[in-house]
């Protein structure tokens, strides 16, 4: 007997539809080859969800998401919204999803494709066979710290505040996802900090070289933020798995992106402590070609494929997007991100039935 993925499609704005919909297909095809059965559920978010019901994070939405066992989520963002008060963003609708369903933990592989290595900005052989997990915390930090806010000073002026803070716990159960990660790969972990400033990244280093020690068999190093900055762009080959907090992440994470060509093929996880997940690509809602059957969904497509392997633990069916990916790139199909010379160029909607096509 399959079992039944309870899956919640929330495809968002801008490409977050036209994406998201070749992801679904490609689940769909390996629902009927047998693999599992599918029940999925959709609803607006974003500036979709603000549109629908006034609110990015509508009550039906967050409900629909509780009750699934795992997210596939598109994009959210949208420029004529930008004007709206901070809590009635598109933005938020991701962060509210993260911090109520305890979405700890954030998975950004960035792996290149041989196919792909000289569409990266840096010299084909400083990317090639880069292969780099980065573990971002993702419900803490001064992303969610509180207080925060804009102040009138006594003098009349305004001064803008936010505030950095990790807990132990917080730092402990990130560092334990880390270090696993890290054992079924190569070994080695970066936890990355500004503990030469930064009180709350001294105790992220304390709290992390003390978790080392219940992993002797992982090799532990440490690197402030700017030097990883750097040496992410100098020699990105020695990183197996990198682990830092939300706002550092957030920014190594687009940065690591770029090495491998296209923002347009990474795919993600957000993992509670029992591995529900939200899944969704890196690049955000691209509203300047939304609807044009421009966008690439392979990063989404692959989201998908972490969700089958993590939420899942349905490793075949995982390897098997993964492998027709692979092959799809190889016959050298192209969406405008990732055209090179000698590929075929193509749109969404082809992209996405030659994944499906490749899965037999
Ligand atoms: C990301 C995005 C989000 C973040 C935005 C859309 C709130 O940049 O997932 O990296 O800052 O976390
Ligand atoms: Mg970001």
């Amino acid at each position: 007997m399959t079992t039944t993925l309870n899956i919640a499609v929330l495809a968002g704005d801008g490409i977050g539809p036209e994406i998201t919909r070749e992801a679904v297909a490609v689940l769909r095809r390996l629902a009927a080859q047998g693999h599992f059965g599918l029940n999925l559920g959709s609803a607006e978010v974003g500036g979709a969800g603000y549109r629908a019901s006034g609110h990015p994070l509508p009550e039906v939405t967050l409900r629909l998401a509780q009750q699934s066992q795992a997210i596939l989520f598109g994009a959210v963002g949208d420029f004529s919204l930008d004007n709206l008060p901070r809590e009635l963003r598109p933005e938020q609708a991701i962060l509210g999803l993260r911090k109520s369903l305890g979405l700890f933990a954030n998975l950004r592989p960035a792996i290149i494709f041989p196919e792909l290595a000289s569409a990266s900005t840096l010299k084909p052989e400083v990317v090639s066979g880069m292969d780099l997990l980065i573990l971002r915390e993702l419900t803490g930090d001064i992303y969610f710290g509180q207080p925060r806010g804009v102040r009138i000073l006594d003098n009349g002026e305004r001064e803008g505040f936010d505030t950095m803070v990790y807990r132990e716990s917080e730092i402990l159960r990130i560092g334990r996802v880390a270090f696993e990660a890290a054992r079924k790969r190569g070994r080695r972990l970066c936890s990355v900090d500004k503990a030469n400033v930064l009180e709350t990244t001294q105790l992220w280093r304390d709290v992390m070289t003390g978790l080392g020690k219940e992993y002797p068999d992982v090799s532990l190093s440490h690197m402030y933020v700017d030097n990883a900055a750097m040496q992410l762009l100098k020699n990105p080959k020695q990183f197996d798995v990198m682990v830092t907090g939300n706002m550092f992440g957030d920014i190594l994470s687009d940065e690591a992106s770029m090495l491998t060509g296209s923002i347009g093929m990474l795919p993600s996880a957000s993992l509670d402590a029992n591995n529900k997940g939200l899944y969704e690509p890196i690049h955000g809602s691209a509203p300047d070609i939304a609807g044009q059957d421009k966008a690439n969904p392979l990063a989404t497509i692959l989201s998908a494929a972490m969700m089958l392997r993590y939420t899942f633990g349905l490793e075949a069916a995982a390897h098997a997007i993964e492998s027709a990916v692979r092959r799809v790139l190889a016959d050298g199909l192209a969406t405008a991100d990732i055209d090179r010379p000698g590929s075929r160029r193509v749109g969404t909607a082809a992209m996405g039935a030659a994944v499906v096509a490749a899965l037999g």
